[in-house]
């Protein structure tokens, strides 16, 4: 698939999701397969005036590449301004929000809120379009609840001004994240446009990917919730996507070496305090297959550093395999 100038190796892609799709991730969900891979949603008016959070959010990396970054607002300008921020942090495509629900942002008239105004995206866009290099791609819901599908119209407008992709969660911006997805809805965009398509909702397994490409004929499929604690569906959906045999789940020593890896990029990128907040839900997405898990969980309420958090997970995932560190384990 080709996203304007960029080229893009096989339909697999991560989605974004707030507090989890960070650096680290990101590069993780790479190497385990992700063609593609998106920063959490920020704030234009933040980025545009270079906010020190909000500037930390939009780091990244040469190793992630291609990889987007996701702003969100209402104002042309201020989107436009941000955009080139996008562009200027070494992202390869700037994605505009128009899907997300919460009710801070729906409030303030931007996210989901503009699915009810397509109009008013179409001038967002617009803008961004002339304002960066980059390809620019936009995130919708199918519309702002189940009675108003507007997701083909703003699809339709947001190609006529230059959009080089669409990618819609198959929900309604009214059901948040609860209910199932209405993968019908991404085959009606896609029928609607020319420039690639790309979807997401309810994929938890590798098949169910496959299973989203053949029923909706979209472009890529963006893995959600399936992928926390579980990178290796990207490697597994690859696979069957390009034809090839499925492969088998990873070993207890292999969730624990990929999970090392990764809280140790976090604690590089956060800092030891910051990592300690985030540890009980970094780690407990991986944990959950562990028979002690109960036990797992309370351990890590004691961890003060990596090193602690090293300890226990060879105690817990890799007791008969005391060699299993991580690869960039300091020791
Ligand atoms: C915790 C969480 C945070 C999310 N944050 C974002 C976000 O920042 N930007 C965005 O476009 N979508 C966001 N999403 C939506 C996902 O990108 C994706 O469209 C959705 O989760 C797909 O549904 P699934 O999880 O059922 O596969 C988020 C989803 C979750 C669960």
């Amino acid at each position: 698939m080709r996203i304007g100038t960029v080229s893009v190796a096989h339909p697999i892609t991560l989605a974004p999701m707030e507090e989890h799709t960070n650096p680290p991730f990101r590069l993780m969900m790479k190497q385990h397969g992700a063609s593609l891979v998106c920063g959490e949603r920020i704030d234009a008016c933040d980025v545009a005036k270079k906010d020190r959070r909000a500037m930390r959010l939009l780091s990244t990396s040469p190793g992630e590449r291609p990889s987007v970054g996701q702003i969100s607002g209402k104002d042309p300008h201020e989107m436009a301004d941000a955009a080139k921020i996008v562009e200027a942090q070494g992202f390869s495509i700037v994605d505009l929000n128009f899907e997300c629900p919460i009710r801070r942002l729906v409030g303030r008239g931007e996210g989901g809120a503009l699915m009810s105004d397509p109009a008013a995206i179409a001038r967002i866009v617009d803008a961004v379009v002339k304002a960066v290099t980059i390809p620019v791609t936009l995130k919708i819901r199918t519309g702002p609840d189940g009675e108003h599908e507007t997701a083909p119209e703003v699809a339709r407008l947001a190609e006529s001004v230059g959009a080089s992709a669409v990618d819609v969660h198959a929900r309604s911006v009214a059901q948040s994240y609860v209910g199932g997805p209405d993968w019908t809805v991404v085959a009606r965009v896609k029928q609607a446009i020319s420039i690639p398509v790309l979807g997401s909702g309810g994929v938890r397994e590798a098949v169910d990917a496959i299973r989203f490409l053949k029923e909706t004929g979209a472009d890529g499929v963006a893995i959600g919730r399936g992928c926390l604690g579980n990178p290796w569906i990207f490697q597994q959906a690859r696979s069957l996507v390009l034809g090839g045999a499925g492969i088998a789940p990873p070993s207890a020593a292999e969730r624990a070496r990929v999970l090392l890896n990764l809280v140790e990029g976090e604690f590089d990128y956060y800092g030891n305090h910051l990592a300690l907040k985030r540890l009980p839900r970094t780690s407990c997405y991986f944990a959950k297959f562990l028979g002690d898990f109960a036990a797992f969980r309370e351990s890590i309420q004691r961890v003060r550093n990596f090193q602690d958090f090293r300890r226990i997970v060879r105690e817990h995932f890799v007791a008969a395999n005391p060699q299993i560190v991580s690869n960039n384990s300091k020791s």
